[in-house]
């Protein structure tokens, strides 16, 4: 009986130490957050530099094609920019249509200037390929039969073709716009 009483008795003071324990709280308190001061601090100590931003580090970055060579003036590399933007359709007021022929599909179709050639193929349910959409990578890359790709077609980007392989004929057609009437054999890279 003794025991019995003995032991209530001490998981009683028990409970009471643990209640008391948990209503008072630990005292701890969190620090000021110094996440700001750190990256500031980080951001401080890297040098400002004039260069262009590479395009992507993560994959190896390094500048883009027509990177600006130093020493070549700031007019020199905002003239080199605007050059590497292409145009933007967009702006296009007057729309015109042009006649392409797409000699794989065996058919002429009309193409809007404000639209791509590979909008165009897949508005007739063709299944042309592609990949970014961009102008980034090559596959959806077709062939101008009827000479210099850049007397048919305006890029509004493109990061791939380099001038020898437009002179070839050779365009990008996710971000090719017609200017002209003209034969393309599509899925055809330099
Ligand atoms: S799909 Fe990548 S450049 Fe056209």
């Amino acid at each position: 009986m003794v025991q019995t009483a003995g032991l209530l008795l001490g998981l009683g003071l028990t409970l009471v130490a643990v209640v008391l324990h948990f209503a008072r709280g630990t005292g701890w308190q969190a620090g000021d957050d110094i996440s700001r001061d750190v990256l500031e601090r980080r951001a401080a100590s890297v040098p400002e530099t004039d260069f262009p931003e590479p395009y992507n580090r993560g994959v190896g970055g390094g500048a883009p094609a027509g990177a600006i060579a130093a020493g070549e003036s700031e007019a020199e590399i905002e003239d080199s920019d605007s050059e590497d933007a292409g145009f933007d359709p967009d702006a296009i007021e007057e729309v015109e249509y042009y006649e392409i022929e797409f000699t794989k599909e065996g058919k002429t179709i009309e193409v809007a200037s404000n639209e791509t050639i590979l909008e165009a193929g897949e508005d007739e349910d063709w299944d042309l390929p592609y990949s970014c959409r961009q102008g980034q990578c090559l596959s959806c890359a077709a062939h101008i039969d009827d000479g210099p790709a850049e007397e048919f077609v305006r890029h509004s980007n493109n990061d791939t073709l380099s001038e020898e392989e437009m002179d070839n004929g050779y365009c990008l057609t996710c971000v090719a716009y017609p200017t002209a009437e003209f034969t393309i054999e599509t899925g055809e890279q330099p």
